[in-house]
């Protein structure tokens, strides 16, 4: 099989390197992909936004899979693309990414099918926003209804914070169309964690439960950034969570998106908050998270290309879905200033001295004069899997220390949440 991956980041490195894992597969393409990928794939100069030209280059290349990284061509039809040339894809059509794309319209599927999530009010005018943040008079968290990338949503701890918000989204118009109609929702306490599914609209298969790192600083502080780290499987989201979210999240949502005319096939994302009323959703995402792939790939065992050609053809339930024992994490590398400017173009150093069992995933890397350099926010996922989460802590962060370019920081707390005494991200110990 030929296989093209869109988009160039971690996650598509990610998924590249366990396509190539598959003995169904001949030939990897991926459009642009970047310095890491071009090593296992041939990477095209198309990119994850141009839908006719992917289109054309997977009628040329007689593509026989086109998995999709991003969600910004999914909301866009890319999928819808593909399908109107007899063209296999493996990621939702437009309709059913909307859940993504629209946090309004998730919101309105959620309130809809009694999914659980923070109550919410949604106004397309600031005047009326403000009124109703201020008969809150609480903390709340203001989202832009359309995509942002990751940056639309604003938890605001007075409600001072919660009417600048309002005004940047709706009147500075920071993400500009996105924000032409703002979320306003209930502010929701407890721990977070990401729970994936494979699903081909009926059948559907959760993934290990993942934990990401968005804040840019140890501890949960600073600006949110595309996540500077994660691992699985993440004990917050095991046992009890865990079917709950299965039985009462994930699978009520494929159902009522059938029910919607927006049947769901690819990678259905929840980010869920663990409340002490059980999962809420907080988000849906129509792709794989970035960077929660990078663990969860490590840790797939079975073959992802019969998995995803099962999603997309129907009959998910015919096929083993099995994971890896022990625990992965990936610690992301970012270039300085990040997540605000930055520079790119530096040379990363080091990249062949990482220990065995380290995987370095490119995410913003490129090749100048036959050197890879710094080409993006966040640049490396250095990842390792072992026996459990305290010994893939060690492996990735020892692969972290042979690695480095100008202006490098990244997380030292990575997966901490996770061992007991919560590390230095100071939270409890959990039981
Ligand atoms: P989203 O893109 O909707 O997941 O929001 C990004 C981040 O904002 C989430 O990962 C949470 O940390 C935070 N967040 C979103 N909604 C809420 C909420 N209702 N309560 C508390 N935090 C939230
Ligand atoms: N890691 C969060 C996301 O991919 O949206």
């Amino acid at each position: 099989m030929k296989v093209l991956v869109v988009g160039g980041g971690g996650r598509e490195h990610a998924l590249c390197w366990k396509i190539s894992q598959s003995p169904k597969v001949s030939e990897i393409f991926c459009a642009p992909g970047n310095a890491g990928i071009s090593e296992i794939a041939r990477c095209v100069e198309i990119k994850a936004s141009d839908i006719s030209g992917l289109v054309d280059l997977a009628r040329r290349e007689k593509i026989d899979l086109t998995v999709v990284g991003p969600e910004d061509p999914l909301t866009r039809g890319l999928a819808d693309a593909m399908e109107a040339q007899g063209l296999r894809v493996f990621g939702p059509r437009a309709g059913a990414a909307a859940i993504e794309g629209s946090k309004l319209l998730a919101k309105e599927i959620m309130a809809r099918y009694g999914i659980p999530t923070a109550r919410y009010a949604a106004f397309d005018s600031p005047g009326e926003a403000e009124r109703y943040i201020r008969g809150l008079n609480a903390p709340c968290v203001v989202k832009a209804d359309g995509l942002a990338a990751g940056k639309g949503v604003i938890v605001a701890g007075s409600t001072e914070e919660a009417l600048a918000a309002v005004r940047l989204i709706m009147i500075e118009r920071a993400f500009g169309s996105a924000g032409d109609t703002v979320v306003v929702e209930e502010l929701l306490e407890g721990e977070e964690v990401s729970i994936l599914a494979f699903t081909d609209g009926e059948t559907v298969v959760p993934m290990l439960p993942a934990q990401d790192h968005k804040q840019v600083y140890d501890g949960d502080r600073g600006p949110n950034t595309g996540g500077m780290g994660a691992y699985a499987p993440a004990p917050v989201g095991a046992g009890e969570v865990y079917s709950l979210a299965l039985e009462k999240i994930l699978k009520p949502t494929v159902r009522a998106l059938a029910a919607e005319g927006r049947p769901y096939r690819g990678v259905l994302y929840t980010g869920l908050m663990v409340t002490e009323n059980g999962p809420m959703v907080l988000e849906f995402n129509a792709r794989f998270g970035d960077p929660e792939a990078q663990p969860l790939l490590m840790l797939l065992k079975s073959d992802l290309v019969e998995i995803m050609v099962a999603v997309v053809e129907g009959g998910l339930d015919r096929v083993k879905v099995e994971w890896n024992p022990g625990a992965a994490v990936c610690v992301v590398l970012a270039s300085g200033g990040y997540p605000g400017e930055y520079r790119k173009g530096f040379e990363i150093h080091g990249l062949d001295g990482v220990p065995p069992g380290v995987t370095v995933f490119h995410a913003g890397t490129g090749l100048k004069d036959g050197r890879v350099v710094t080409a993006g926010g966040r640049v490396l996922g250095v990842t390792a899997a072992a026996e459990d989460i305290p010994s893939a802590i060690g492996l990735a962060y020892s692969g972290v220390a042979a690695v480095s370019f100008e202006g490098m920081h990244y997380r030292r707390d990575i997966g901490l949440k996770a061992v007991a005494g919560g590390g230095e991200t100071g939270l409890p110990q959990r039981p």
